[in-house]
């Protein structure tokens, strides 16, 4: 399987930020795993036009569960697909938490992208009450049961285990721990879906840096990264891709 560095750029960037994809493609022309980006809706367009013909590939942050109507403010799967996204970020912690959104909200959003042809990276993880109480696997286990529609493949379908109290905050769980949730998906996974389960994308976010990537790529079933300050700047984003690259 084709690994995966995706970096997340939450709400940060503005038409000059492009110049870090400028950088990144320059020093990693023809890098030896897939590499997304995932800026915010008002730069997808102009990245994708970037990244045309690049390794680059480009992705949404959410998209609506209805392909078009009335919605203010929000935007559908096929507008992003239109722009040039081919993958969407869905059921973010950030998203969970600020706007309410349910597994069921996230199962019918990942129906959308794939209706849209997208592929969807589906994000599960634990507060860190839930880690204190033992809570972690039948947590991240109930969100990946409820967040998925049948119809899941390798090819449609990326899983991000993000353990919410890991993000932004430069704590992440041990080696241990994160194999130990990574197996667990894989094995809920090859339950649900059988042999195409062992070609799903499972990436590690929460934290991701230069310093602990190649530690964390070395585990079984971590197949790449969700990265989000750190994907913000080329020579760091660019750093957790080469260390991807030679796991
Ligand atoms: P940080 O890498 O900034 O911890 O964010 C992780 C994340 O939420 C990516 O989606």
């Amino acid at each position: 399987m084709r690994k995966l560095a995706a970096g997340n750029w939450k709400m940060n960037g503005m038409a000059a930020s492009l110049s870090e994809v400028t950088a990144l493609l320059a020093a990693h022309p023809a890098p030896g795993c897939e590499m997304l980006l995932c800026p915010p809706a008002t730069l997808v367009a102009a990245m994708a036009a970037q990244a045309r013909g690049s390794a680059l590939q480009v992705g949404g942050q959410d998209c609506h569960a209805k392909l078009s109507g009335a919605h203010t403010g929000d935007i559908s799967a096929a507008m992003l697909a239109d722009a040039g996204a081919s993958h969407v970020i869905l059921g973010h912690s950030e998203r969970r938490a600020d706007h309410g959104e349910s597994d069921e909200d996230v199962r019918m959003k990942t129906g959308a992208a794939w209706a849209a042809g997208l592929v969807a990276v589906v994000c599960v993880g634990e507060t860190e009450a839930q880690r204190d109480a033992g809570q972690t696997l039948a947590v991240v286990g109930a969100q990946l049961k409820a967040s998925l529609p049948e119809g899941a493949t390798a090819a449609n379908l990326v899983i991000a285990y993000e353990p919410v109290w890991a993000i932004g905050t430069g704590r992440t769980p041990t080696l241990a721990e994160i194999a130990e949730v990574h197996g667990f998906l894989r094995a809920e996974l090859t339950a649900r879906f059988g042999a195409e389960a062992g070609g799903m994308r499972l990436l590690y976010g929460g934290s991701v840096k230069p310093s602990n990537a190649t530690e964390i790529f070395a585990l079984a079933d971590v197949d790449g990264a969700l990265v989000g300050g750190a994907s913000l700047k080329a020579a760091d984003f660019g750093a957790i891709v080469a260390a991807l690259s030679a796991a």
